[in-house]
């Protein structure tokens, strides 16, 4: 009899990483291998990588490390490096760290089984190779089952120039909105009630498909696809990201204000406030236009929350363009920004200029930029106080069992006392009593149930 054949997946980086995870344990399950919490007790351990900053990849190799001595150990033990840094170092990676058996990158997570079956055939394998994925055929072994990630497009077109997604993701392919349709009545089905439709550059959802309009602009549009998609019974909230204010347009935000399933929740990165160094990061507008761009959606949609991405530190940066970043963030209010320091990484054009900041100058601006954006989130988050929300419970609040916890729409993460086996997957209205700068906590006026279908 043979012992049962136990996985561990560890994921890096974003949630198109998060997504490609669930799909692999899902393919893995297929191939009869069981799920264990420690990968000291796995037979299969993978790693789905990041390599957006130095730290990320570096955590990779931390990781690796320790497992790389324990294959000494137990012969068959199976590891794979997937994601971003196997794209990125392919079989360098073989060369550093001898005893892999996969390297594959992210366009191949859906083809993990044939990949597998190599390495069981006693090779070592690297696939990084450029393809077309494939349709997924496996059912992804998902984390939530109240809230799914639906990829729209992979890839990227853009070339920002601090940015290795590009390399590491490939060139730009969208789904039919047929495939993207047929996984939300599937989810559906299953019971969740979100679905978050993801892409790197989401609004160049169908620039790849074929077809135009007699107007002469493609006829599948990421607001095409929300028109087509809104109306599946069962999901009952809908989420889009990340948004790219190049190719933001007001077709999109009328869309949001009329399709009521669609959250008001808006996550478009502006990465810089000064207009020259968006310019050297090759981001294609200015921060006027990204101004325009919330003035728009808040004369549209007015209580819509805004969340964004933002560098500190680009090569070149002075004080004065730095304070300009601070100024956008004081004038528009984000209710949450993801800010990190620039990190050279290679293969983009930035990491070469010779104009590069000292750590002490880019964590010093990261410190000050961190400070404003938690005190704009508490301002932001007192909006809520006193008022009505609607919260789909998610999961038990980790810390006070006593708890659920769950999104408002606007994304905010909100706790209020309740029994997460009767209130999972349900839509609460309830009263904010506390706002803290990332997080609410209030009180449960009723539960809208829903009989399954
Ligand atoms: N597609 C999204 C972002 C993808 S990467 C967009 O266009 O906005 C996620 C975030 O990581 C970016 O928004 C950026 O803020 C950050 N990032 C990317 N490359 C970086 C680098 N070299 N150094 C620091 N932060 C980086
Ligand atoms: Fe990177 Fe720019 Fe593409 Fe975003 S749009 S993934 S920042 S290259
Ligand atoms: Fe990281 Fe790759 Fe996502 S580099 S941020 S996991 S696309």
């Amino acid at each position: 009899m043979t012992a049962p054949r136990r996985y561990h997946i560890t994921t890096f980086g974003c949630q198109m990483n998060k997504a490609d995870s669930e799909r692999m344990a899902g393919i893995l399950e297929d191939m009869g291998f069981e799920w264990v919490d420690d990968p000291n007790d796995a037979n299969i351990i993978l790693y789905n990588t990041c390599t957006i900053r130095d730290n990320a990849e570096q955590k990779v190799y931390s990781y690796l490390g320790r497992q790389a001595k324990r294959k000494h150990e137990q012969s068959d033990l199976t590891l794979i490096v997937a994601g971003c840094v196997a794209q990125q170092e392919g079989e360098a990676l073989l060369r550093r760290v001898p005893e892999l058996d996969l390297v594959m990158g992210p366009q191949h997570a859906n083809r993990l089984q044939d990949l597998l079956e190599e390495v069981f055939n006693g090779n070592q394998v690297v696939a990084t190779e450029p393809i077309h994925i494939v349709e997924d055929i496996t059912k992804p072994r998902r984390d939530s089952t109240v809230t799914a990630w639906v990829n729209v497009i992979y890839g990227c077109n853009e070339r920002c120039t601090y940015c290795v997604v590009p390399n590491v993701r490939g060139i730009e392919q969208s789904r039919t909105p047929e495939a993207i349709r047929a996984e939300m009545e599937e989810l559906a089905r299953q019971g969740y009630k979100e679905v978050t439709l993801l892409g790197q550059n989401i609004d160049a959802y169908g620039r790849d498909l074929p077809g135009v309009t007699e107007s002469g602009r493609h006829q599948h549009t990421l607001t095409d696809l929300l028109y087509y998609v809104h109306d599946v019974p069962g999901i009952e909230r809908i989420r889009f990201a990340t948004s790219h204010p190049r190719y933001f347009t007001d077709r999109l935000i009328r869309a949001c204000a009329e399709l009521p399933k669609v959250c008001e929740h808006f996550h478009i990165p502006f990465q810089s406030g000064d207009n020259d160094i968006l310019k050297a990061m090759a981001r294609g507008y200015t921060q006027e236009k990204y101004r325009r761009i919330i003035d728009k959606i808040r004369e549209c949609v007015p209580d819509a929350s805004i969340s964004a991405d933002a560098i500190v530190g680009f090569p070149g940066e002075t004080e004065d363009q730095f304070e300009n970043t601070l100024k956008l963030v004081e004038d528009i209010g984000f209710d949450q920004l993801n800010t990190a320091a620039y990190s050279p990484r290679p293969g983009t054009p930035a990491a070469l200029w010779e104009n590069q900041l000292s750590e002490e100058v880019k964590s010093d601006r990261l410190q000050r930029l961190n400070h404003l954006v938690a005190v704009k989130a508490a301002e932001r988050s007192q909006r809520y106080l006193g008022r009505i929300e609607e919260v789909l419970v998610e999961d038990q609040n980790p810390k006070d069992k006593t708890q659920v916890m769950g999104r408002t729409r606007g994304n905010r993460l909100t706790f209020f006392t309740g029994d997460f086996h009767q209130l999972k997957g349900q839509l609460v209205k309830v009263k904010i009593t506390e706002a803290r700068a990332f997080s609410l906590t209030g009180v449960p006026l009723e539960a809208r149930t829903f009989q399954p279908v």
